[in-house]
């Protein structure tokens, strides 16, 4: 398997030039974009890596599945597909442009960041910082690592410049998808953007997934039900505006983020994480889809 990840990583290290690490949040602009790094975990929990899987990067959109399962676990499917759709955008992460549109004013679904944020407001806790406690309670579970925490700088760095995304907590606060104190809501979505992990982790948090929501120990973390809505929303919408064609040439569960990361499902086989920061216009690693898609294809991974 290692020689495998290694040759697939090394046909796409070229792709790293193609794209472009992300500046919108001023920290993320000192990562590598030459760093390329994969995990594979299988579902005995063994993990297999090749280049750079230790590298840390922060979570960012990788952590939207994540708060969904904890306000799945918080408040159940009813209340929270109140606040938030199930269907996929064809818009940019960040648009702004449906909020206003559609009527009532609903976030499409919980992979954007407009539906992210709402989703954030649904987790319990009376303040950011309990929440926060929560979700990376949840996270370090699913990835078997205690020490998952904060990257301080890159979550100030988004405080500081999110301008777009408080407008979008804004209009919905005005809209009622939001209440409660905006500031306090939209914290907690910054820190949980800035959780820092490796490829490792998130081939091991994939793993969970990939594993009904068990450890390889056979321990529950998610209800195996959750773990279908979050899958089946991975699938629509996890790669934003590029969710379809990845469908089609990868055909897994998968979810990138703005660092460069990808987390990706394949029931019942195993979970995969990937890392290389230069990221194609739509906001996905351009050298990460690419190994996705090689390594579906060798190892007939699509779930279709
Ligand atoms: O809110 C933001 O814009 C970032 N913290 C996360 C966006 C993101 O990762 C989109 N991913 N492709």
């Amino acid at each position: 398997m290692e020689e495998l990840l290694q040759k697939i990583l090394e046909q796409n290290r070229y792709r790293v030039k193609y794209g472009r690490v992300a500046s919108y949040i001023p920290a993320l602009a000192k990562a590598d974009p030459g760093n390329v790094g994969i995990s594979v975990a299988n579902m005995k929990g063994q993990l297999f890596t090749a280049g750079d899987c230790c590298v840390k990067f922060t979570m960012q959109s990788i952590a939207k599945p994540l708060a969904l399962i904890q306000a799945l676990v918080d408040r159940g499917p009813v209340e929270v597909f109140r606040k938030v759709g199930m269907e996929p955008t064809g818009d940019p992460f960040n648009s702004i442009i449906k909020l206003e549109t559609l009527n009532p004013s609903k976030p499409l679904n919980p992979m954007i960041n407009a539906g992210a944020i709402a989703i954030t407001s649904l987790i319990k806790g009376k303040n950011s910082s309990e929440r926060i406690e929560r979700i990376l309670k949840l996270v370090r579970l699913m990835a078997g690592n205690e020490s998952i925490g904060i990257n301080e700088k890159v979550y100030r760095s988004e405080k500081e410049t999110a301008h777009r995304n408080r407008a979008m907590a804004y209009f919905m606060l005005d809209t009622g998808v939001l209440d409660g104190d905006v500031e306090d809501i939209l914290d907690t979505y910054f820190l949980q953007c800035a959780i820092e992990v490796t490829c490792s982790d998130i081939a091991n948090i994939a793993l969970c997934l990939a594993n009904r929501g068990s450890t390889p120990a056979g321990r529950e973390i998610v209800p195996a039900e959750i773990v279908r809505i979050i899958t089946t929303f991975m699938v629509t919408c996890g790669m934003y505006n590029a969710s379809g064609e990845f469908a089609i040439k990868a055909g897994i569960p998968a979810k990138s983020g703005v660092s460069g990361g990808i987390m990706a499902v394949v029931p019942q086989k195993m979970g995969i994480g990937v890392y290389s920061p230069a990221l194609d216009p739509k906001g996905n690693s351009t050298a990460g889809i690419h190994i996705l898609e090689d390594l579906s294809a060798w190892l007939d991974l699509s779930i279709f």
